[in-house]
């Protein structure tokens, strides 16, 4: 099996970049360390550089650590709240806990822009992308990521807390860290399922 060295945060030198990018598996277990403010910032500049049609940028993203999980924590409870008046105390307690899953929440917010040849569709693709490319080069730098969204992701409420604007929506919750305890094995699925050689 392939492994990280995660002492030195780098893969076997056996695995050449195509092994690494066939082992990323998403990992919902994340502790410290957590990247770095310049490792970050390494992994954004890749996800900016996904394919995006006429240049439209539609994407933009919220970056939560420290102090600020616990802020983005009690967000997720007074808007769950306001969508549910009667959860239960335990509830909001385990969805305000919700953020604090990983030592980074990267909130990957789309920004639908006007343009007559680019649809949204389009957009919403280029936005998943730059959030599959975040992904992929926290993996390279041999931390661990899951995309998450659930009913949070959709709620009004919680959008208007964060300060979206009315052409923008959440693609997800990107939590970030340091895998802990096992990874799952990863299935590779049979290729001639999905793709055909015409
Ligand atoms: C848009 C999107 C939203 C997702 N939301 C969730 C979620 O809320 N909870 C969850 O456990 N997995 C969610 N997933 C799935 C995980 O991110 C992950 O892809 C899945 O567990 C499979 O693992 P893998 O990426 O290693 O194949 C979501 C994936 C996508 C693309």
């Amino acid at each position: 099996m392939l492994r990280l060295d995660k002492s030195k945060r780098q893969f076997p030198t056996y695995m050449t970049h195509f092994d690494i990018l066939l082992s990323r598996k998403s990992h919902n277990k994340l502790c410290e360390p957590a990247p770095s403010l310049e490792e970050l910032n390494e992994l954004f500049k890749v996800a900016l550089r996904a394919p995006d049609h006429a240049q439209l940028k539609p994407w933009r993203y919220l970056v939560y650590q420290g102090r600020s999980l616990i802020e983005l924590g009690e967000k997720f409870a007074a808007a769950s709240l306001f969508k549910d008046s009667e959860l239960s105390a335990d509830k909001i307690e385990k969805i305000s806990k919700k953020p604090q899953r990983a030592p980074v929440v990267v909130i990957s917010i789309i920004k639908i822009k006007d343009h007559r040849k680019v649809p949204e569709i389009e957009q919403i693709l280029s936005a998943g992308a730059g959030v599959q490319n975040l992904i992929m080069a926290a993996h390279f730098k041999g931390y661990g990521a899951i995309w998450r969204t659930g009913e949070l992701a959709f709620n009004r409420v919680l959008m208007e807390q964060l300060g979206l604007a009315k052409n923008e929506r959440i693609s997800g919750f990107i939590y970030l860290g340091t895998e802990e305890g096992s990874k799952a094995k990863i299935r590779h699925p049979e290729i001639s399922e999905f793709v055909h050689f015409v």
